[in-house]
């Protein structure tokens, strides 16, 4: 009833990615290299800050709509929690939901490994994958994923992609609009014949985060206790790691601002002296103030979201907002 399939084994080592961003003239390095394991729970962490409104506001939106959501979601999905953690947002869903199965993907297998076993204990019925991923590249349904649905005799229950916490935010809206394109392209990828096809069909569940007052934001992302700041600077450590570069975190610090024009939250690590950080076979000195590009955390207005998933060929959606319409959940079948 529990499986894991390592998906990051076939995929491309990030150290070419890496380089490459270290290298741009503004230097860069992808979000997803926040989550080692340590990083991960660093995340988790921050979930729980009091500044960041994000989780706690959508989760409310679950509990609160439940009875409405119910009725418009597919009966008996096969849950699949795009970015999964701790499992715990798609484990909230279950009790009104009542899933086939539940496939957990996350970047960090490490992470995924000890909380999807714990939540096998509480659920031992349900049919789990855990299955390691990068989903910010292209990717397939690959042998091991279709073998696993044939086991469990899920051939026809329709797919719910589960994509909660606005982590679609941080893609940009071009890498957004290829992320949904695939998503949509797996929700249909499970609908031949089968043993409950005459129900409603699959669809993505997804959470995201809107434009409101600036001192919302920031203090979000600039938490008082230093969580996200740490959460930001282990990514030097994790690079270091995979790289085997030199980055010292005395020389770096946490940087978050809201940048209006982009209607997005930038996070950056920016150098405290003069230093030259290096790996082998390369190097890249950074000048006093200069920045690391590490985050965008684009928040949608419902207008543009609708369109976005509508350019993607999602049907209209429906959406369920909180009292302070600061976060709003989508429900787009496809
Ligand atoms: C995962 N993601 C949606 C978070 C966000 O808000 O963009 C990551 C994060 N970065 C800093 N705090 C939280």
């Amino acid at each position: 009833m529990l499986h894991f399939i390592d998906g990051l084994a076939n995929q491309a080592h990030p150290r070419d990615e890496l380089i490459e961003g270290l290298l741009k003239p503004a230097a860069q390095i992808s979000p997803k290299f926040f989550y080692d394991d340590l990083g991960s729970r660093l995340f988790d962490a921050i979930t729980e800050l009091p500044e960041y409104y994000p989780t706690r506001t959508e989760a409310a939106i679950y509990r609160q709509e439940a009875r409405s959501m119910a009725q418009m979601l597919p009966r008996q999905p096969i849950v699949l929690d795009l970015g999964a953690g701790n499992c715990s947002k798609g484990e909230a869903l279950f009790e009104w939901l009542k899933p086939a199965a539940y496939v957990a993907v996350d970047i960090s297998l490490g992470h995924l490994k000890p909380n999807l076993t714990a939540l096998h204990s509480r659920h031992p019925q349900l049919p789990k994958l855990g299955w390691g991923l990068d989903f910010s590249k292209p990717f397939n349904l690959d042998a091991g994923v279709q073998d696993w649905l044939t086991r469990h005799q899920l051939e026809g229950h329709p797919w719910m992609v589960f994509y909660p916490g606005s982590s679609i935010g941080n893609f940009s809206p071009t890498d957004a609009l290829n992320l949904l394109e695939r998503i949509r392209h797996l929700c249909t990828s499970n609908s031949h014949q089968g043993p409950i096809h005459s129900q409603k069909g699959g669809g993505l569940l997804i959470g995201v985060d809107n434009v409101k007052p600036l001192a919302v934001l920031e203090s979000a992302y600039n938490d008082a206790l230093g969580v996200t700041a740490a959460f930001n600077r282990n990514l030097l450590l994790h690079v270091n790691r995979l790289l085997g570069s030199d980055f010292d975190l005395d020389g770096w610090a946490h940087f978050a601002k809201f940048d209006e024009a982009h209607a997005r939250i930038e996070m950056h690590l920016e150098s405290l002296v003069p230093q030259t950080v290096r790996w082998s076979g390369g190097s890249r000195h950074f000048v006093k103030h200069e920045r690391i590009h590490t985050e965008n955390s684009y928040k949608w207005t419902p207008e543009a979201f609708v369109d976005l998933l509508q350019s993607t060929g999602f049907s209209a959606p429906m959406r369920w907002t909180d009292p302070q319409h600061w976060f709003n959940v989508y429900w787009a079948p496809c």
